[in-house]
């Protein structure tokens, strides 16, 4: 069943349409332990997710719930301060609610971020990893269901995806900064669980250098609006089986709170380059 995004979240849109202090031009997707990155730039408007009709309620801890209207280099920026997880049992309409938001405030750009288990053997937990490409085998299948989009739409997706323009702007931002970039091909696991080492041994046969439990559907649907869209990984531990350490959410928000200061540098440096 095709859902209509655009009536089914008229009143949360008309709720951020009254509240908005303007349209924003880049977009960033904060994730797990990177909410942070808000209390840095100057901050406008913040708005509780609870207080937006038919925002669906985060269940994870580091995913505080809030829509979030700031300025940083007099780039007009929003920030979504927690996602919404495929893994907590939501639809993937659901998953992708930022982005539709983001696009419907006329927003272009998007950054996915996000914290994530190295595959590649040359990573180090405190790693960023930009994406040059993404593996969503295992949400195809949900993509198709979205609303909205005709086959068509998500097929074109994938033209420039993830998006050459600001992969290249951030790119040139940790060179200015310079901050050890990684590229690589970030692979989405569904969860809830972390993956088993043979899982992981899979994907490393298969080109990924990174895994993680979010960003691929986001980014699909962002491209499919025409918007630009592009990841960056927090690599916050190394994936199952190439470490002898016991994964766990703790440690994930830990290693992605290490890297803070050099995680806001790229990011504000790339917004001084957009
Ligand atoms: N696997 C999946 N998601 C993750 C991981 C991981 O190892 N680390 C952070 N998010």
């Amino acid at each position: 069943m095709k859902i209509d995004l655009s009536f089914k979240y008229k009143d949360l849109l008309e709720h951020i349409n009254k509240e908005k202090p303007f349209n924003p031009e880049f977009t960033i997707i904060l994730g797990s332990g990177l909410g942070d990155f808000a209390s840095t730039v100057d901050v406008k408007k913040s708005i509780s997710t609870e207080d937006l009709p038919g925002y669906p309620p985060s269940t994870v801890s580091g995913h505080s719930g809030k829509i979030i209207f700031a300025e940083a280099d007099s780039k007009k920026l929003l920030l979504f301060k927690g996602r919404i997880h495929f893994y907590e049992g939501y639809k993937i309409y659901e998953c992708v609610l930022p982005v539709f938001i983001a696009h419907k405030l006329g927003c272009s750009k998007i950054l996915l971020t996000n914290a994530a288990g190295g595959i590649n053997r040359n990573y180090s937990p405190g790693d960023l990893m930009l994406a040059y490409s993404f593996n969503g085998i295992d949400i195809k299948k949900e993509l198709t269901q979205l609303i909205g989009l005709t086959a068509n739409d998500v097929k074109s997706a994938f033209v420039n995806l993830p998006s050459s323009q600001l992969n290249s702007v951030i790119k040139k931002a940790s060179i200015k900064e310079n901050i050890l970039l990684q590229e690589g091909t970030y692979w989405f696991s569904k969860g809830p669980s972390y993956e088993t080492p043979a899982e992981i041994n899979m994907m490393y046969k298969f080109n990924g250098d990174a895994v993680g439990m979010s960003t691929v559907h986001e980014a699909i649907f962002a491209a499919s609006l025409k918007m630009e869209a592009s990841s960056v990984s927090c690599i916050t531990n190394l994936a199952a089986g190439i470490s002898n350490t016991k994964l766990s959410h703790a440690e994930v928000t830990e290693s992605a709170k290490m890297v803070k200061s050099k995680f806001e540098r790229l990011i504000k440096r790339t917004i001084s380059f957009i």
